[in-house]
């Protein structure tokens, strides 16, 4: 079977957040079910500079308003189309915004530019290869399913997965002249929504079929707690709806071979962790006593709760633990952390900015990993957490509410807790939790077994894998 992902970032070419992780693993795990996924993204900077041979294979002399080539090539296994157009790509920034932080005022047109190289690929532009079946990542590829529907490319199946319900990519109408769509595109069947252009809305609407990322987000986007508004939508769709939650690429996350980590270990050698719990201390200025190291790893946002750990931060410290906090983003946030850290030296080390290699560090040394997120789609953190002995800490949301066993007494008289959820999601509800991490932590053996049974977790890609080629082949046999 051969599919189409499309997506706006891929691990390892470029990432900010778990969409490139999730972009960049699936296709792996799907190869060992005789599956051809090709992924199409764009040609930023960042991903130019790291492509190796490359061969081009389609080009446009005006797509969307730009000249335009997808070249395709191999990267660490991954079989990648690149849409060279550097109008839309080749400028400094991140992948969505300029070097201040703001979002290009085009994204409209540099997304919809990559959601039609993605249509004209399922059309057959490329000399040998057409797709079965189209996979659309988030807003930003939302538009694929939309051009599929319109240009008579409808016979071929698409899903469109939604990680993350709060980008929805929404633009005023006035753009809509310009997406090269007929008018009927611009209905409530399609892009229309409230009288804006909706591309994740008219990904919602076109495609085939629609995943997210955990069965318990799936549940919640239906409400309109969590929908965003688009709850009537997906309400309506819900038939073809289904939560998937996301694996792990676990040979980037390995505690047995991670380069990144001063010290490699196995759940039968937890003692070793002890080399880089020392090493993260280091890293982060904090006292070398026995106070348990809580980690946040994180984009700083409202979303990510990262206001209940600067809430919290001060009641930790006084409970004789430490905090280590790695992320970047709201710059209030950023401040309070700072603030905290610099109230209690040596107890709370924050490190502004984005790091893969000490992320892993940080699963590797910490005692818990913190993430008391207001909603989490599925999250990725508390996966590489259960995998390094890293005890995870959640809200009871989304995918960390379907990854996590709380390690209540039952849970852990059954030996089944591999971690701590609360709810309410609040500063309260956060203590009350690590009050229980705390004397959980107090008694090594009960903490040691907490640690074992997350590793003992299956966050590998397997069952979810089987279940999108399940879904693939569904599909198929639908056409
Ligand atoms: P989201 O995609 O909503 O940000 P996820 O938990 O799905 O949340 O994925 C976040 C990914 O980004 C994880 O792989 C996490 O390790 C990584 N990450 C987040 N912040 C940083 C950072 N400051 N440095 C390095 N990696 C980070
Ligand atoms: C989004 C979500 C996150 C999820 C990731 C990958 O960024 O916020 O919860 O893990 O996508 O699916």
């Amino acid at each position: 079977m051969k599919i189409l992902s499309v997506a706006s970032e891929v691990f390892p070419l470029i990432k900010t957040g778990g969409l490139a992780d999730v972009a960049g693993a699936l296709p792996i795990a799907l190869a060992g079910r005789g599956m051809q996924m090709r992924t199409l993204m764009p040609g930023y900077p960042a991903v130019m500079q790291r492509l190796g041979t490359v061969e081009v294979v389609a080009t446009f002399d005006d797509l969307l308003g730009e000249p335009a080539r997808i070249l395709a090539t191999m990267h660490e296994g991954l079989d990648i189309l690149v849409l060279d157009a550097p109008g839309f790509y080749d400028r400094p920034g991140g992948p969505y915004t300029d070097a201040t932080g703001k979002d290009f005022v085009d994204n409209w047109r540099r997304f919809a530019a990559l959601s039609f190289a993605g249509a004209e690929i399922a059309r057959g532009v490329l000399p040998d290869w057409q797709p079965d079946l189209v996979h659309a990542h988030d807003w930003q590829a939302a538009m694929t399913p939309v051009y599929m529907r319109y240009t008579g490319l409808q016979h071929i199946p698409t899903i469109i997965t939604v990680h993350n319900l709060a980008f929805q990519g929404q633009f005023g109408a006035d753009i809509f002249p310009d997406l090269g769509l007929p008018p009927e595109a611009f209905t409530v069947e399609g892009l229309e929504y409230y009288g804006d252009v909706g591309f994740l809305k008219g990904g919602l609407r076109t495609a085939w079929s629609i995943t997210t990322v955990s069965p318990t987000y799936a549940h919640e986007i239906a409400t309109p707690e969590y929908g965003m508004g688009l709850e009537g939508l997906i309400n309506a769709r819900a038939p073809d709806l289904v939560g998937l939650v996301n694996g792990i690429d676990t040979a980037v996350w390995n505690p047995e071979t991670d380069t990144h980590i001063a010290r490699t270990y196995a759940a039968g050698s937890l003692k070793q962790r002890a080399v880089n719990r020392q090493a993260l201390a280091e890293r982060f200025s904090l006292v070398q006593d026995a106070g348990p190291i809580f980690c946040v790893v994180s984009r700083l946002t409202w979303q990510k709760g990262i206001d209940l750990i600067a809430e919290t931060a001060d009641w930790i410290v006084e409970q004789g633990g430490k905090l280590a906090v790695l992320g970047s983003g709201d710059q209030g946030l950023e401040g309070a952390l700072l603030a905290a850290a610099s109230r209690h030296r040596g107890r709370i080390g924050i490190v502004i900015g984005y790091n893969e290699p000490l992320s892993h560090l940080m699963q590797a040394g910490a005692d818990a990993i913190l993430i008391p997120s207001r909603f989490e789609p599925c999250g990725l953190t508390q996966l590489y957490g259960l995998r390094y002995g890293c005890v995870p800490i959640v809200a009871r949301t989304g995918g960390l509410a379907d990854t996590v066993i709380d390690a209540n007494e039952a849970a852990l008289s059954a030996r089944v807790a591999t971690g701590f959820q609360f709810t309410p999601i609040n500063a309260e509800g956060l203590q009350h939790a690590l009050r229980r991490a705390f004397k959980a932590y107090n008694e090594p053996k009960v903490w040691a077994r907490i640690q074992n049974q997350g590793m003992k977790s299956d966050v590998s890609w397997e069952n979810s894998a089987a279940h999108y080629a399940d879904l693939y082949s569904s599909l198929l046999s639908r056409v």
